[in-house]
């Protein structure tokens, strides 16, 4: 389900830690979106390539599992992500950025009130190919 719209990485022990050490420079922030009750993992959240100064603006990254879509998880959990990146970390802009076919993703963003601000042709090498991209964002005032 992920390989079609991410780049394919590394499962390893190390790969694992050195993606982590990205949420410890101030640049990025990572979540990840648990049930109530249990606790359960059902997604993440990535705000990367965080720009301060007179930008304030974040890039999302997200992806749910095969076997947690479809649920409404992604919906309410990325909405918590915007509120904290526009309260706490006082952020004004989230992009996203989606390749055109990936209906889920557009429908997520659409849901959650971001707008299409344009299209980014040969945007990022996803798996052999420079894809073309949909950039979708939103500020705090149309949050
Ligand atoms: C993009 C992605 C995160 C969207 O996940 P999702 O499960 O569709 O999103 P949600 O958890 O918000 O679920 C919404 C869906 O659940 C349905 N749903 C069912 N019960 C629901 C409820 N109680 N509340 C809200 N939605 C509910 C909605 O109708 C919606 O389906 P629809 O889009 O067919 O109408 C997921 O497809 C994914 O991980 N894809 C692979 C990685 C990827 O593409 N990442 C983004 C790259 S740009």
């Amino acid at each position: 389900m992920l390989r079609r719209w991410l780049s394919a990485r590394d499962s390893s022990f190390e790969a694992f830690e050195t993606y982590l050490g990205r949420f410890e420079q101030s640049t990025h922030e990572g979540f990840v979106i648990c049930l109530q009750g249990t606790g359960a993992i059902v997604g993440g959240v990535n705000i990367n390539n965080i720009v301060r100064g007179t930008i304030q603006s974040g890039t999302l990254g997200y992806t749910a599992y095969a076997s947690t879509t479809g649920h409404g998880y992604m919906t309410e959990g990325l909405g918590l992500v915007m509120q904290f990146a526009f309260g706490t970390l006082e952020l004004h802009r989230l992009e996203a950025n989606i390749q055109p076919e990936n209906t889920p993703s557009l429908n997520l963003v659409k849901r959650l009130r971001f707008v299409r601000e344009g299209y980014s042709a040969d945007f990022q090498f996803i798996n052999g190919a420079w894809r073309d991209h949909e950039r979708w964002a939103i500020t705090a005032e149309m949050a």
